[in-house]
């Protein structure tokens, strides 16, 4: 799916609303039931409201009733592929056991890694019950 996933993500990037950064991400998950969302940032004269294209997949992908990441795509714009920030590993970490990821720009590099690689020793829900 990584071919199809990454397409989907570069389309997406296309829509992303970056006025401020001028930094465009395109994102795509694909979720356990086979379905793909996909995702841009979209940001905010009060910069902190912004949100990352990868929270903007998931959480739509989530609200349609999916539970599991198998895979997400992110592409960018730049020289090389841009890795998750600490936030959207975090929240990938939430709805994954361990999804692949992959990283592109639109140039067509590609770099494929991990969740359990970008996040490792992750706190997750089975920490909670661990009291
Ligand atoms: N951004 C993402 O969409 N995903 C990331 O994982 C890193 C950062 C966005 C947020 C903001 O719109 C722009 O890139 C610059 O930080």
């Amino acid at each position: 799916m990584k071919d199809v996933l990454i397409s989907e993500a570069k389309k997406a990037l296309k829509n992303a609303y970056a006025p401020y950064s001028y930094f465009k991400v395109g994102a795509a998950v694909l979720m356990k039931s086979g379905k793909i969302y996909t995702g841009t940032n979209v940001e905010n004269a009060s910069y902190g409201a912004t949100v990352c294209a990868e929270r903007v997949a998931i959480f739509k992908a989530i609200s349609e009733g999916e539970s599991e990441i198998l895979e997400i795509a992110v592409v960018t714009e730049t020289e090389e592929p841009s890795p998750p920030c600490g936030i959207c590993r975090q929240v990938i970490a939430e709805f994954s056991d361990d999804a692949f990821v992959f990283l592109a720009n639109t140039k067509g590099d590609i770099i494929e890694t991990s969740l359990s690689k970008l996040l490792p020793m992750a706190f997750t829900k089975k920490d909670l019950k661990n009291k």
